[in-house]
């Protein structure tokens, strides 16, 4: 392993202080530039301060990515192995031992722990960290962390680390806790604006990086792109040009992408410097903007964009696009550059759209996301008391959208119409998996097709497998899903791996990533046994629950026929993502009350389609994809018949009683609540964790 020195950095000066704000607080909150040291040295502080002796720190980031490069980092900084004392936890990964007492782990993985263990026993601080972010588990993780520093006898520590000057707002959540500010080192940026928009902000910013490499001086360039598809375009258009350049006209090119599912390998290549002589270009999602420091960066190239998810709870549609950056957001990217000395941000839009068009600040993350998931997990928190509407959120999330939820939950079996969690719903909530895909398998337990659901689901779980798919030479040797869809066709994929003895020559013939298929079958092994654990409950016993239906052979028939029982569970899982075709074109309606007409996404497997070339008259979608027009991806074709009743079940649904509120959503709670309170507090009673 390599062994990474501890750098000197900003915060260094405030080990003392920092300790002793924590011994003498319940929560303090902690300011400073991105790349002082806040995430991986805070926790090195109170480990050598005697933090750790009766609690692990635990230490949350919102992205995967950076939960994962900065516990290698931390771990290596100690000189230890990662797993042992540094260990890190994200979904379907964990890297934790009896040892371990510096642990990172996403939002999400710590929201999941409070769910087994409400009271977070293991820990004796968590720090909340990259908090500027307000990703939507940190922002109900807000709200859960407050419950509980609350209780007399929780004795808890919390420690709220933020980039940016929202430091008030945090403070005063926590009741006016103390603030420290580690100042920056910034130095300054020369920022240059394009004239005007380019036609393609891909090639405008390659354009740039070349412009940079031939005619600046020595220091990295940090390129801002959307996503991988985007970012692996930009790395490989790069190695085509530098091909082109003259030997020895400037030095070399080290091309780097990064993004969320990049292997490991590559994610640790990021943090190298460069070889004398040799320029680093790392081409980015917005992970570097304030998650990940790669020192060396002198040049920053700025398209201006992001990808993010934008929830509609009207239409019921969740969209990934790309979106213009804050104005926060572009100061953050420009700042990238000044780290170690003078640097340059070359935005690729004219200072008028700076100053116009962005908006002034990122929208919170639970202020445009479903809220399904995070209403499932707060209402199966068993919170004394809690109110779904009225939880105590640092930005209140749009009440549409948090109604939207619970008729979701409802639509999903998670929720009774009393608005209560269903045994059903708690069974999905501990799955490590949204709710529809939670939904999906456990109807296909119920369905016998619960093997089947266990890949796809595990396929669609690892993001490297879906994209290589499209990407690699198919040549038509590797399934196709023979017209259903993306689904079959996963599922077909994995086992044609299997069969193939999951070999990593046969997947590179193939094109595809032999790492993301193994992925897919330790997710695989993980689904299952949490499944198996929630049919324990069930059943009361040890059994698998389909293994008898399981060995029921369906391999006569068509795929279309075989694979019913699993189409099936999807479609109940997917209930609220259903498309009709139009009766003369292959365009889809989808359903719900307020439906719009969307087109299959080209990178969909192929669909069957009829002799007037019409396509299936159902399909259930993953998502929808507002580009150029609205796509719906991940289709796999379902039969009317499975619709109606899932349709029909949303006619009369009352709103009011499902959200357990007695008046109208949005006026204020009436004499209904108390009851309601005390019910969820006998539910409470017996864990010892009273609050309040
Ligand atoms: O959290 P904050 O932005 O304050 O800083 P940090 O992530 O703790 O980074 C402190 C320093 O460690 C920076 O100079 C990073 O470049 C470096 N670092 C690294 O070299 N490799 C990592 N995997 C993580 C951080
Ligand atoms: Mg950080």
């Amino acid at each position: 392993m390599e062994e990474a020195s501890a750098p000197v950095l900003p915060i260094h000066a405030f080990e003392e202080e920092i300790c002793h704000s924590v011994s003498k607080n319940s929560a303090i909150v902690l300011i400073g530039e991105t790349g002082s040291g806040k995430t991986t040295q805070v926790s090195q502080f109170l480990h050598k301060a005697g933090f750790t002796k009766d609690g692990m720190i635990g230490v949350t980031q919102p992205r995967r990515v950076a939960a994962v490069s900065v516990a290698r980092r931390v771990a290596s900084e100690m000189g230890v192995q990662v797993g042992a004392e540094v260990g890190y936890s994200v979904r379907f990964e964990d890297r934790t031992s009896r040892q371990t007492r510096i642990k990172y782990l996403t939002d999400g993985i710590l929201l999941r722990e409070c769910l087994a263990d409400p009271s977070l026993s293991q820990y004796s601080v968590i720090i909340l960290d990259e908090a500027h972010e307000r990703s939507l588990n940190t922002d109900i993780l807000f709200g859960v962390l407050k419950r509980l520093m609350l209780s007399p006898t929780s004795k808890l520590k919390l420690v709220v680390t933020s980039a940016t000057l929202e430091e008030h707002k945090f403070a005063d959540f926590f009741g006016g806790c103390p603030v420290l500010k580690v100042p920056g080192r910034l130095h300054p940026v020369k920022i240059m604006h394009a004239l005007e928009r380019p036609i393609s902000y891909l090639e405008s910013a390659v354009e740039t990086v070349m412009d940079i490499h031939a005619n600046e001086g020595p220091g990295d360039i940090l390129v801002f792109l959307t996503g991988q598809e985007e970012i692996e375009k930009a790395v490989k258009k790069l190695t085509d040009r530098v091909m082109t350049l003259e030997q020895g006209t400037c030095q070399d090119m080290l091309i780097l992408p990064l993004y969320g599912s990049l292997p490991p390998e590559a994610q640790v290549r990021i943090f190298r410097p460069a070889p004398p002589g040799c320029r680093k270009v790392v081409v980015a999602t917005n992970v570097a903007e304030t998650s990940v420091t790669v020192d060396g960066i002198v040049y920053v190239v700025d398209p201006g964009f992001v990808k993010q998810r934008q929830y509609n709870p009207q239409t019921g549609m969740d969209s990934l696009g790309v979106v213009p950056i804050s104005r926060v957001q572009a100061v953050q990217r420009a700042g990238r550059a000044g780290r170690t000395r003078p640097g340059q941000c070359y935005r690729l839009y004219p200072q008028s759209v700076f100053d116009h068009e962005l908006p002034p600040v990122t929208l919170p993350e639970i202020q445009r996301s479903s809220l399904t998931g995070a209403v499932l997990h707060l209402k199966s928190l068993s919170l004394p008391g809690l109110d779904v509407l009225h939880f105590e959120f640092l930005d209140p999330p749009p009440r549409e959208a948090l109604g939207d939820a619970l008729r979701q939950l409802y639509l999903l079996d998670a929720i009774d119409a009393d608005g209560d969690v269903t045994p059903l719903g708690r069974k999905m909530a501990d799955l490590p998996l949204e709710p529809h895909l939670a939904r999906v398998l456990l109807a296909a337990a119920d369905l016998g097709s619960l093997d089947e659901a266990l890949t796809v689901t595990a396929m669609l779980s690892c993001e490297g497998v879906f994209t290589q798919r499209s990407d690699g030479d198919r040549g038509g040797s590797l399934p196709d899903g023979d017209g259903l869809g993306d689904h079959v066709m996963l599922l077909q994929l994995y086992r044609r791996w299997e069969k193939a003895g999951r070999d990593p020559d046969w997947c590179r013939q193939k094109g595809l990533q032999a790492r993301s298929l193994k992925f897919a079958a330790d997710v695989r092994r993980q689904l299952a046994a949490a499944v198996s654990k929630e049919a324990d409950v069930r059943n009361g016993s040890g059994r698998e629950p389909d293994r008898n239906q399981k060995s029921e052979k369906r391999r006569d028939g068509s795929t279309e026929e075989r694979t019913v029982p699993l189409r099936k569970a999807l479609c109940i899982g997917f209930a609220n993502k259903l498309a009709r075709r139009m009766t003369k074109h292959n365009g889809y309606r989808t359903m719900g009350e307020k439906s719009q007409l969307v087109q299959v996404h080209p990178s969909n497997a192929r669909l069957q389609v009829d002799d007037d070339g019409l396509l299936p008259e159902w399909v259930l979608y993953h998502e929808l994809v507002a580009t150029s027009r609205p796509f719906i991806r991940h289709c796999c074709k379902v039969e009317g018949a499975w619709v109606d009743p899932l349709v029909r079940r949303t006619e009369g649904l009352d709103l009011q009683r499902l959200s357990g509120q007695p008046a109208t959503l949005g006026e204020e709670a009436g004499p209904g609540e108390s009851a309601k309170g005390a019910k969820v507090d006998r539910s409470v009673s017996g864990s010892g964790s009273q609050k309040r």
